[in-house]
């Protein structure tokens, strides 16, 4: 008898075909997202749940007492209480090295884009206040041969120090929970206290996981180290930031710049104070958001899924729950 798995939200034809051959399929056929509640009427019975980016807590998992494994279709699992997992023997899958090229590409884009001031341009162009003789007035921060200072270095981060080095000529520094020896050398990439960090960085980056460690690690104190030139980009995931603190570095002119794909609440208010700010470059979460990087991890998130129930330990499990 086929597996039963429950699809909470939308993905593409081919990646549903797949899972009917090898599973029993119900889905979410509505185009809203799925409320926790309704979440909890579906997956009853499911033993494969596959879900982008969905808090899964032990709530939920008491709810579904046959669920074996739950795929996310993202790299990023912060939305899964590990612990519960954990006590309750279900695994988790996610959706690594598939997007790491399009996510480095998306940070260069901020980074570009923020220290270049793009946006804030673009619009002045359109609103027709382009006149001979401002060049001043529209000077950004050079990027080539900067120091970019990455906070997380793991495989996206690794991306996008090749980039930096390889295609801007860019000095790299890192910090990192473990230092990494064989990038150092491979890549010439240089380890840095957080303090050196952030005092000496021309663009601080952030790419490392939401835990209970890095929540609310960027703060007041951290933008008061950097330089007043400093440009901030964070494709990584808002509440490592405080907003706040953020807001008040921008608006005070502490920094130069910011680049954010991620915030504190998502979709961000539109009332928010950070989107007054003509210095910052707000994308909609789309690090890994091309057509193509979307399917891949269509596709492999529902691999692991099928794999997982079929017992392979070809699946890409979160790290959390490798024995
Ligand atoms: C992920 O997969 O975790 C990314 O944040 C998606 O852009």
């Amino acid at each position: 008898m086929k597996p039963k798995v429950y699809v909470a939200r939308p993905i593409p034809a081919e990646v549903e075909a797949y899972l009917r051959e090898h599973a029993e399929v119900r889905k979410w056929e509505h185009e809203r997202p799925i409320t926790r509640d309704q979440l909890k009427e579906e997956i009853g019975d499911a033993e494969g749940l596959l879900i982008a980016g969905t808090p899964i807590t032990e709530e939920l998992l008491a709810s579904a007492p046959c669920l074996k494994v739950v795929s996310n279709i993202t790299v990023g699992y912060n939305n899964l209480q590990i612990d519960a997992f954990q006590a309750r023997g279900v695994l988790a899958t996610h959706t690594p090295f598939v997007l790491d090229d399009t996510v480095a590409d998306l940070a260069f884009t901020l980074i570009l884009a923020a220290s270049r001031r793009v946006v804030e341009l673009d619009h002045w162009v359109r609103d027709g206040k382009w006149q001979k003789g401002q060049e001043a007035e529209l000077f950004g921060v050079d990027v080539h041969h900067a120091t970019l200072g990455i906070i997380g270095l793991g495989r996206i981060g690794e991306r996008i120090a090749r980039r930096a080095i390889f295609g801007f000529d860019m000095k790299v520094l890192y910090h990192n929970r473990n230092r990494k020896p064989q990038v150092e050398f491979e890549l010439g990439v240089t380890y840095a206290s957080m303090e050196e960090l952030l005092k000496t960085s021309d663009i601080v980056l952030l790419m490392l996981p939401l835990t209970e460690e890095t929540r609310g690690l960027i703060g007041a104190r951290e933008f008061d180290m950097m330089k007043r030139t400093a440009v901030f980009v964070n494709v990584a995931r808002g509440p490592i930031v405080d907003e706040a603190a953020l807001v008040e570095a921008l608006q005070q002119r502490k920094i130069y710049a910011a680049g954010l794909d991620v915030f504190e609440r998502e979709p961000i208010d539109p009332n928010h104070p950070l989107l007054q700010c003509t210095n910052v470059v707000t994308l909609p979460h789309i690090g890994s958001a091309t057509a193509a990087t979307r399917m891949k991890m269509a596709e492999r998130a529902a691999y692991n899924l099928i794999h997982a129930l079929q017992g392979s330990k070809e699946i890409d499990l979160i790290p959390e729950l490798k024995s």
